[in-house]
């Protein structure tokens, strides 16, 4: 092994890090992942039998207000000018999302004015006016009053955590935005849009260098292989996106995630839902919300099946070793935990820790992205430069 720089993880931040690398250095790097791809949780293969663009890892949009990351990405992938836009079905109807005035018209059946929606909502949501709210349920209330909190947030919110709202801390939610317009664009971001020839060539781009090697299928913990912890740490630089808590053999004790259980399901008809996330507000409903890929790309009809469709059912729960962490729980006793690694972590030679995983936080593409072009910067070059 004769790399200058090993990087445990195909994901986002390892890659830009691995292209930040050879671009300014020329170094060479080698990128270990344990999964049979590349792209980490932004991995996605096409369909056979529909055409459809399936995201392995759930529905992925990427959006960014930052010009750096715009730029960046935009060097290797044009994207389409697709805007999100998501649904709910609540009690045999179908609501426009985020809660804007025309979800809340159509709850009413009322024609409010901003004005006069804005009155009543302030109205609904003074009903726990006065009290410290005790619990999700009682927050939900008193930021959107009980009618849309009941019908929108709360038997959604149960499904997420697997826990009535009532039984969860207030501070799981600061805010609940109600739009006083027609505007259901979910995104407020400057640039959005899907990578034209998708995710995975986006990143397969990224690395397109003779310089760079990637092995996949590889355990960075597994010492029966060369590209292991014990054999690399320390003699040369590792940049380290898995679980921190992995990385310590779980010493201090397990970070909490939650994670999402997908079930496919296939329709004999060309479009199911007509739009590309779907989302079930109510209990009787057991999965939280349904991706409709082919949906996501309506610029690739010629290249879809018109007759078949493919929808990923999603059911959100706890994570336990082993399975998928997806989300940090964060409660505070995780945030010390984390804290605990962390500090372990900045200790270990030449070792930097990134990503979500790495670093126990929930980051959108373009802020993990962001975050690797500043870890090259302050943290990778300077051991390359060593
Ligand atoms: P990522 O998890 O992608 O990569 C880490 C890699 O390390 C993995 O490939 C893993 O296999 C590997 N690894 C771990 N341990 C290892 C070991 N011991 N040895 C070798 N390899 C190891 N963002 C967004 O902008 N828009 C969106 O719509 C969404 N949607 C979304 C849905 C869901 C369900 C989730 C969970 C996340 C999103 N995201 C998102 C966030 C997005 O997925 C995220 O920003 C990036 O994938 C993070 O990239 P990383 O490189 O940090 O981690």
């Amino acid at each position: 092994m004769d790399a200058d720089l090993v990087i445990v993880g195909a994901g986002l931040f390892g890659l830009t890090i691995a292209q930040q690398a050879v671009e300014h250095t020329g170094a060479k790097v080698e990128i270990i992942d344990v999964r049979q791809h590349i792209g980490g949780n932004a991995y996605s293969y096409v369909d056979e039998e529909t055409g459809a663009e399936i995201h392995q890892y759930g529905a992925h949009l990427f959006h960014t207000s930052n010009r750096r990351v715009w730029d960046y990405v935009n060097r290797f992938t044009e994207f389409t000018d697709y805007v999100h836009r998501v649904y709910a079905t609540h009690d045999g109807e179908v609501y426009p999302l985020p809660i804007n005035l025309g979800t809340i018209n159509q709850f009413f059946h009322a024609h409010y004015t901003p004005a006069e929606a804005a009155k009543l909502i302030a109205e609904q949501a003074g009903e726990l006016a006065g009290t410290d709210p005790a619990n999700l349920n009682d927050k939900g209330i008193s930021l959107i009053g009980r009618p849309l909190y009941e019908a929108f947030i709360k038997n959604y919110t149960a499904k997420q955590w697997q826990t009535d709202p009532a039984e969860l801390p207030a501070g799981i939610i600061n805010r609940l935005p109600v739009r006083l317009n027609y505007d259901n664009r979910y995104f407020k971001d400057t640039w959005e849009g899907l990578p034209k020839d998708g995710y995975t060539t986006w990143m397969e781009r990224m690395i397109d260098d003779p310089r760079i090697h990637v092995t996949l299928g590889v355990d960075f913990f597994d010492e029966s292989q060369p590209l292991n912890k014990k054999a690399l740490v320390g003699k040369v630089p590792v940049v380290y996106t898995g679980p921190v808590d992995r990385y310590f053999d779980y010493e201090l004790g397990d970070l909490k995630w939650r994670t999402v259980d997908f079930k496919e399901v296939r329709y004999d008809e060309g479009d199911h839902f007509g739009c590309p996330v779907m989302n079930f507000s109510d209990s009787d409903v057991p999965y939280t919300r349904a991706i409709e890929f082919k949906n996501f790309n309506p610029e690739r009809r010629d290249r879809q099946n018109p007759d078949r469709t493919v929808v990923w059912e999603e059911y959100s729960r706890f994570a336990q070793r082993g399975d998928e962490p997806y989300y940090p729980v964060n409660t505070a006793e995780d945030k010390a935990l984390y804290a605990k690694y962390e500090e372990k972590a900045a200790a270990e030679p030449k070792v930097v820790f990134g990503g979500r995983l790495g670093t126990y936080k929930y980051y959108d593409m373009h802020n993990v992205i962001d975050t690797a072009l500043t870890a090259y910067e302050e943290q990778v070059a300077p051991l390359l430069a060593r």
